[in-house]
């Protein structure tokens, strides 16, 4: 089986529980090892398939170094898991745009290396597949790196919250270079808002009237600084409105991200509270807290996004890819129910292995 080519943008939290995992379920032969993975073969790629071949960052901590030593280094506080055996990929400085924004500043150690040119290595490189892990708030950054995957020729995965898959302008640009294009913002694997879509549906289908409800978070990964300051009122519209989508009727509803904690690592406390009524009316509420490490909950979804991206260009599909959109992303082009995404998906994998 050829590899899976993907050049890496952002070598932060994301990237390292993505690097650790392949190396992690490299060898896993059969389904029931692979503890954590949804899919250990998607569409007839295993983890093993999948090939960083190109990572650009700008921390001077991270750029010039081999990606397996990269990973672990500050202000990353992914956990370690394993240790990643040299790749031969050596991190590349990109164009700062606002990828540094004001509260992280004082975390980031900008590299004085010359930048590099980024569609000549990716060209290089071979990479087929534009994986994108910046800072929610680099939405300049973020637009930067898609005009360079359209220009090498490569899908673009967007996992940040910048609107580009769901934007039609973009979405018209990859299909006119017939290129795949897959976003935005997304989804974890034990998702704060996916389980609290899920409790709100359960109550509504029993006939609760759910009255009002919230999920707020706290985390202590860079993303969750940078969020405080960038992108906190644009992660709270997604997920509201992603929430609110649940329900069958108006409720008072807040779901996004609330603070920073630095002591909590790359920790994420999810609080949650659900208050509706029942059976003449009588008051129930939910009061719950959800914890998890921010990085490793990526982790599942996009080693399943990428094989199926890879799917779609063995297809020549090009422009947003609806099926993947839907399962993957948050803030996908058209919003679909939460079982809907899931038969999109497991019909696309089937329809075209
Ligand atoms: N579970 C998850 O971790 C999860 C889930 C959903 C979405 N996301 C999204 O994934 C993205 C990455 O999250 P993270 O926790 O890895 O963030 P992070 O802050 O740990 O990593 C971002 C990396 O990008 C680098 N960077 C900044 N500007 C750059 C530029 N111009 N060019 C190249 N590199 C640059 C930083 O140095 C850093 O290494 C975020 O947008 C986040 O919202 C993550």
């Amino acid at each position: 089986m050829p590899k899976i080519k993907v050049a890496l943008i952002g070598v932060g939290n994301c990237a390292s529980a993505l690097v650790q995992g392949l190396q992690y379920y490299g060898n896993s032969k059969k389904e029931d090892e692979a503890i954590g993975l949804r899919h250990l073969v998607l569409g007839g790629f295993h983890p093993k398939d999948m090939q960083i071949v190109a990572a650009f960052d700008i921390d001077s901590r991270k750029v010039g170094k081999d990606l397996s030593k990269a990973i672990f280094a500050q202000p990353n506080n992914a956990p370690k898991i394993i240790d990643v055996s040299p790749s031969d990929v050596i991190v590349h400085k990109g164009p700062i745009l606002d990828g540094v924004g004001e509260y992280i500043r004082n975390v980031i150690q900008i590299s004085n290396q010359p930048e590099t040119d980024v569609a000549n290595i990716l060209k290089e490189s071979n990479a087929e597949i534009m994986l994108n892990l910046l800072p929610s708030g680099a939405v300049k950054a973020s637009q930067f790196y898609a005009e360079q995957a359209l220009g090498a020729g490569c899908a673009f995965v967007n996992a940040t919250p910048t609107f580009i898959a769901s934007d039609v302008a973009w979405a018209k640009r990859f299909e006119k270079a017939e290129l795949p294009l897959v976003g935005d913002d997304l989804i974890d694997q034990v998702g704060a808002t996916t389980l609290h879509k899920t409790l709100l549906k359960l109550l509504s289908l029993n006939g609760v009237r759910i009255t009002e409800t919230y999920q707020l978070d706290v985390g202590g990964g860079t993303e969750s600084l940078d969020t405080l300051e960038r992108t906190r009122d644009v992660k709270r519209a997604v997920k509201t409105k992603s929430v609110e989508a649940t329900l069958p009727y108006k409720a008072e509803v807040v779901a996004g991200s609330m603070d920073y904690v630095d002591f909590l690592q790359n920790r994420r406390d999810s609080y949650f509270w659900i208050r509706g009524l029942y059976f003449s009316k009588t008051p129930m509420q939910i009061d719950l807290k959800l914890s998890t490490v921010d990085a490793p909950n990526a982790g599942s979804v996009l080693f399943d996004v990428i094989r199926a991206v890879k799917i779609a260009l063995n297809k020549q599909m090009k422009g947003a890819i609806q099926p993947v959109c839907a399962y993957a992303f948050k803030h996908p082009p058209q919003m679909v129910p939460l079982e809907t995404a899931e038969t999109m998906f497991a019909e696309f994998i089937a329809n075209n292995v």
